[in-house]
């Protein structure tokens, strides 16, 4: 096999590369994680139904088995998600009342935060709580309906109180967006100037050859580190298809697809460097392009290609214009 670079010691000058990984994906990308990696995220397996499916009983087992991985192979471990409206069993919002959902939240960051402190540095506390719809800030949610706004400010609170070292991410997607970008801007400035402990925005990054455009991603950038925050990008994937391209047929990717990929990274790593005194981190929601989530969204079925290495874990165009700087 041709050695290739490693993207992750190409990268140490700038920020710490990172991957979503399962159970399954860490035996089947094993090498590849080894030798590009040096950030994990669970991308399914630390959330609230994985950890706490039933009222206070906790299933740790898969989760443990992220953290030693990353133990065993040094790299860094980024804890998601603490609070969401997606993934969350229902028992936690049956029978209820604002006190009683604020204990079962506290309860929750308290167990989960505690015992992976000192393993995990960052945790995305609450995700995706901002509305994409013009005129509103908050998206609907049982966490707002039944606990009201400071249900951000308790998570950060809770999580704070459980492991003042780690540290603290608000996350979501469209985060390039103008509008969604100021209202994640708005909502974040809010905690910061009350002193919520915050101390960055995850910038989701599922993104796609037409959009969004780099210098809607560079405005977000600069708007998100006006605030001092450090900023990751945490799930980042490039989807080949624009957003209303609905077809379903393609078995392998075009050539004119992956060459305006691998552009598409060129530049935007090209601009993630740039600001890497603000970047400490970029993830993608995936490894090699054998297993991603896209594969089911938002058409299911369709497979997709968004990474830098094929589905047969060979770097692709787009990985060579990523590490050729
Ligand atoms: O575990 C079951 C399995 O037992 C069953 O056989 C199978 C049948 O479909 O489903 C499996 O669960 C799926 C799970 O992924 C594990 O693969 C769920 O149906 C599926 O909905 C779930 O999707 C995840 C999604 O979050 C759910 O919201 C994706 O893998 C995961 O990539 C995605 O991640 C989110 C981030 O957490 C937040 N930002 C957006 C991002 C993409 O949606």
């Amino acid at each position: 096999m041709i050695n290739i670079p490693s993207l992750q010691q190409k990268y140490k000058e700038y920020f710490s590369i990172g991957s979503a990984v399962s159970t399954n994906t860490i035996k089947l990308h094993d090498s590849l994680l080894k030798n590009h990696f040096n950030s994990i995220t669970a991308e399914n397996e630390m959330k609230f139904e994985h950890l706490q499916p039933k009222d206070n009983q906790f299933t740790f087992e898969n989760a443990d088995r992220l953290v030693t991985f990353a133990k065993e192979n040094g790299m860094q471990m980024r804890g998601h998600a603490l609070v969401w409206h997606n993934q969350t069993p229902d028992w936690v919002f049956e029978n209820t009342s604002r006190s009683e959902l604020l204990s079962r939240m506290k309860n929750h960051i308290f167990t989960v935060v505690d015992r992976y402190k000192g393993d995990i540095g960052s945790w995305d506390v609450v995700n995706e709580a901002i509305a994409d719809e013009c005129g509103k800030l908050l998206r609907a949610s049982k966490w707002l309906e039944i606990i009201g706004e400071d249900f951000i400010e308790k998570a950060f609170e809770y999580a704070h109180e459980a492991d003042s070292t780690a540290k603290l991410f608000y996350n979501d997607y469209n985060e390039s967006h103008p509008e969604k970008r100021e209202k994640i801007y708005m909502l974040v400035k809010s905690l910061v100037d009350r002193d919520i402990p915050i101390h960055g925005i995850g910038l989701q990054g599922h993104w796609n050859l037409a959009d969004p455009n780099k210098d809607d991603i560079r405005m977000a950038i600069e708007n998100y580190a006006s605030l001092g925050l450090d900023l990751h990008i945490t799930e980042l994937d490039m989807s080949v298809f624009g957003w209303n391209d609905r077809r379903s047929n393609l078995t392998t990717p075009s050539e004119e697809m992956l060459e305006h990929q691998a552009k598409r990274y060129e530049e935007i790593f090209a601009l993630l460097r740039e600001y890497h005194q603000s970047i400490t981190n970029v993830t993608f929601w995936g490894t090699a392009d054998d297993y991603t989530w896209l594969d089911d969204f938002p058409v299911k079925g369709r497979k997709n290609w968004p990474f830098l290495f094929d589905e047969n874990h060979q770097p692709k165009s787009s990985f060579h214009k990523v590490i050729n700087f």
